[in-house]
């Protein structure tokens, strides 16, 4: 019911790490979420496979003429199927945005993460005007470090470029890092509340209309 796909040119900006917590939250929430992984570096099909706590579907799709169909398959099964994309433009990456519900785009604190997050919303941009339909994109600020001016700096130069973005940002947390190895994806603390306000404000925006209304927080915050 809900593609959602993770872009961005830049090489290590926190792709995986947003796949991993939505996907976390959302299964955590009750609903049902396939996996599509396009970067051959697999690091979330590995993920997923090596531990499989959550019993989760998750496919490593190499040839790009592939993913549209593969996507569309798992959307009739899943309530939501998450993309995950390699840190480059390629044939595959606009495939993945082409079927998307929404693209997310991740920025950490460097201009090189504005730079790259602003090629990437105008590829979805294209790439939407290739379907024929508006693919909706959004910024979203990971490794965040509040108070900051750097963290000032970025947002000034997302809005600069008129990058929607959501409201919610994912700190610079240490559990981020653990969930690479642990497989599971936080349920309590700051890590744990800050996915699923992610969810619950992409659920406020109409971007998963599978959950009827909107979830509870598990966490308290
Ligand atoms: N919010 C965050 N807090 C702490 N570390 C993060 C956060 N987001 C990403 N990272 C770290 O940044 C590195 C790159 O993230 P990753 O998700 O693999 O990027 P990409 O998939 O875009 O290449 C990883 O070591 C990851 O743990
Ligand atoms: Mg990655």
């Amino acid at each position: 019911m809900s593609i959602l796909t993770m872009a961005t040119s830049k090489g290590g900006a926190g792709k995986t790490t947003l796949a991993q917590l939505i996907v976390g939250a959302v299964h955590n929430f009750g609903y049902t979420v396939g996996v599509i992984d396009t970067d051959e570096n697999a690091t979330l099909h590995s993920w997923l496979t090596d531990n499989n706590n959550m019993a989760i579907e998750s496919k490593l799709i190499t040839d790009e003429t592939k993913i549209v169909a593969e996507a569309k398959k798992m959307d009739r099964k899943y309530d939501m199927v998450v993309v995950d994309t390699a840190g480059m433009r390629s044939q595959a990456t606009i495939f993945a945005m082409g079927c998307a519900d929404l693209v997310l785009i991740p920025v950490q604190m460097s201009k090189a993460d504005v730079v790259e997050a602003v090629k990437t919303y105008k590829l979805v941009r294209s790439a939407g005007a290739m379907a024929e339909k508006i693919i909706p994109a959004r910024v979203v600020f990971t490794d965040y470090t509040p108070k900051t001016n750097v963290g000032k700096q970025v947002r000034k130069k997302v809005a600069k470029h008129e990058l929607p973005t959501m409201k919610t940002r994912l700190h610079h947390l240490v559990a981020y890092k653990e969930q690479s190895f642990s497989g599971k994806v936080a349920n309590k603390g700051t890590a744990g509340a800050q996915a699923q306000l992610l969810v619950q404000e992409m659920c406020e925006q109409n971007f998963l209309p599978f959950m009827r209304e909107q979830p509870e927080l598990l966490v308290a915050v």
